[in-house]
């Protein structure tokens, strides 16, 4: 059977350098045998969580007419997630978020029905990159709970993070390299 990885870009800018680090994650992952895909986010119709708690019930999302039911499915059916999303004041950005939020039905089904997700299959993993202006090791902080969350909401195991901090640096280029071959390698590991 397949492998297949799914590639989340939450960065509006779709070809900055956490686009960059997400497809050397994604080349990891194809190396590894992987069947990749990448969705980016900001191109995507996607509506925010009106929190109409209709999913307390149901665990399924009542907004049935968006983009959101592509990743319903693609969470539903792939063995990882690579999660993309540069720092914006100090957490994901709005795309990431509003994403994120419409995963409160995963989290119903997970923590009120007590389902597994992933049932009858091996737990799906999740990477997280982010990149980010400040030097500060502690901008990622903030994101990292709240990616950490939609993970264990999803009910996928967090399998590490790639990050990129003080891209604002003129000499930014070698650091950069060095985030693309842990990129890389954390792709390929997804599966070891
Ligand atoms: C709206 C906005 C908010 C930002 N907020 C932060 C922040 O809180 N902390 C930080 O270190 N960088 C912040 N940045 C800088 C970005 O994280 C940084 O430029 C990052 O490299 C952008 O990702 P990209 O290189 O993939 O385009 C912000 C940028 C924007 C546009």
């Amino acid at each position: 059977m397949v492998t297949k990885v799914l590639g989340i870009l939450g960065s509006p800018c779709l070809r900055g350098n956490t686009s960059d680090l997400l497809d050397a994650a994604l080349r990891g992952a194809a190396e590894a045998g992987a069947e990749t895909e990448r969705l980016e986010l900001a191109r995507m119709s996607l509506r925010p969580c009106m929190e109409c708690r209709k999913c307390d019930s149901g665990a399924s999302c009542v907004q049935k007419k968006d983009d959101m039911q592509v990743i319903y499915s693609r969470i539903r059916q792939v063995d990882a997630i690579i999660l993309a999303s540069p720092i914006f004041f100090m957490s994901v950005t709005a795309q990431t978020k509003q994403m994120i939020d419409r995963c409160q039905c995963f989290w119903v089904q997970r923590y009120v029905l007590k389902q597994r997700i992933y049932e009858g299959r091996v737990r799906p993993k999740g990477l997280f990159i982010s990149c980010a202006g400040s030097p500060k090791p502690v901008v990622f902080e903030p994101a990292r709970h709240v990616v950490k969350a939609f993970f264990a909401a999803i009910d996928y195991e967090y399998a590490g993070e790639v990050f990129l901090g003080y891209t604002d640096d003129p000499a930014l280029a070698p650091r950069k390299q060095t985030a693309l071959e842990q990129a890389e390698t954390a792709g390929k590991m997804l599966f070891s």
